[in-house]
């Protein structure tokens, strides 16, 4: 099905980048119009920044709520002082080791930048990505480019322009094509405006990477227990998110017991003429047998998991299945950042194998 266009689509790489085209986003950003474009992590929706007709564009193209804050993307560190009104001295640190990079870092925010941007907060999130495309973009744009991830509200996050172009082609003035992303789940969120630093979304940049470089941070309590009174400080990670079509849930356990309850399963259903997903790894896939099985990537390699989770996701959007069944992604450095997104997706719903059968402690 051919689809209704209205973003130009410029097509180029970090290596030959098109300087006409990145001066046309520019123009677009500058009046106030909307430009997805790559970054590391995954594509972005930019609007100007301090423009707050900008950001309530944003805000209706994506179908998001406007009490959800915006990241305000940088392409030089001079530029920061401009939008903040405080950089204490382990956000400097952070910036120093980090930036450019998947790194957000929440301060406390100068009064150019409007509330419409910050949804309303007195504190803005700020980030310097390190992807070229990106950063010749902000700098074309005047230097400061709000940027949610350029999904509508509630879909999973774009890691190729083909998904901005599906769910934004029609809403926005102008779509950078830069190929796939690199890393593919969004940045490491860390909120400056407490005295210990806070991480507000997990990212490529663990928890523990952070407190090798800063001593004390913690993980936002929101985040440890969803289930609990306690909400997320991110006005983003309360929402349902990343959520497919079909009904999501993670089965958990020792590898062989998961794969014979995923089975089990996936055969029940195809008895009555259904059809389940399976998201499985390059280790796993050959024991499924029924139901249509993908490979999000390799155990032995965490940042292809990373990397093709929301891709698996949406490409189960377009298959006609009644269930998705996924193993669970407990990796050593980004698994906390690879299962945070991926239980938002399932709604929280888990399937714990091991409760049936206690003493077999072989853990995924
Ligand atoms: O990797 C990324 O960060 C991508 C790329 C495009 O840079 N952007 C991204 O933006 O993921 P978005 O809007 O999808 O997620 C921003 C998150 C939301 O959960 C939002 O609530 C939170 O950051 N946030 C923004 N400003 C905040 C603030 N002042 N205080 C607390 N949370 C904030
Ligand atoms: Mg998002």
């Amino acid at each position: 099905m051919e689809r209704k266009m209205k973003a130009e689509i410029a097509v180029m790489t970090a290596e030959n980048i098109d300087e006409d085209a990145i001066r046309r986003g520019g123009e677009i950003l500058k009046n106030g119009g909307l430009v997805a474009f790559p970054t590391e992590t995954v594509y972005g929706l930019g609007g100007n920044a301090l423009d707050p007709k900008a950001s309530m564009k944003i805000y209706a193209a994506k179908g998001r709520p406007s009490d959800n804050p915006l990241i305000v993307h940088i392409a030089d560190i001079r530029d920061l002082d401009r939008i903040v009104t405080e950089v204490p001295e382990k956000a400097r640190i952070l910036a120093d080791k980090y930036w450019p990079g998947p790194l957000t870092m929440i301060l406390p925010k100068a009064d150019i930048v409007p509330k419409e941007t910050t949804g309303g907060l007195d504190s803005v999130a700020v980030r310097f990505p390190s992807d070229r495309i990106a950063q010749e973009l902000i700098r074309s744009a005047g230097g400061y480019v709000a940027a949610p991830s350029a999904n509508t509200s509630g879909r999973p996050s774009p890691t190729t322009a083909q998904h901005v172009a599906e769910d934004l082609g029609e809403a926005i003035d102008m779509i950078i094509d830069g190929g796939q992303v690199n890393i593919g789940l969004e940045s490491t969120i860390v909120d400056f405006t407490e005295d210990i630093p806070v991480v507000l979304r997990p990212g490529y940049i663990s928890l523990e990477m952070l407190q090798e470089t800063l001593g004390d941070v913690r993980m936002d309590k929101g985040l440890i227990k969803p289930d609990s009174k306690v909400h997320p400080k991110a006005p983003g990670m309360k929402y349902r998110h990343y959520a497919p079509k079909a009904d999501l849930a993670i089965v958990e356990g020792p590898t062989e017991q998961v794969i014979s309850e995923i089975e089990k399963r996936a055969k029940e259903a195809e008895e009555k003429g259904q059809k389940v997903g399976i998201i499985a790894t390059d280790e796993t896939k050959g024991r499924y047998s029924h139901g249509i099985i993908k490979s999000i990537g390799s155990r032995e390699q965490e940042e292809t998991i990373a990397h093709h989770l929301y891709e698996v996701l949406r490409d189960f959007d377009s298959c006609n299945v009644s269930a998705i069944y996924s193993e669970a992604f407990f990796t050593p450095r980004m698994g906390q950042a690879i299962m945070n997104r991926l239980l938002k997706a399932a709604g929280h719903k888990i399937i714990n194998v091991q409760e049936e059968k206690e003493n077999d402690s072989t853990g995924m």
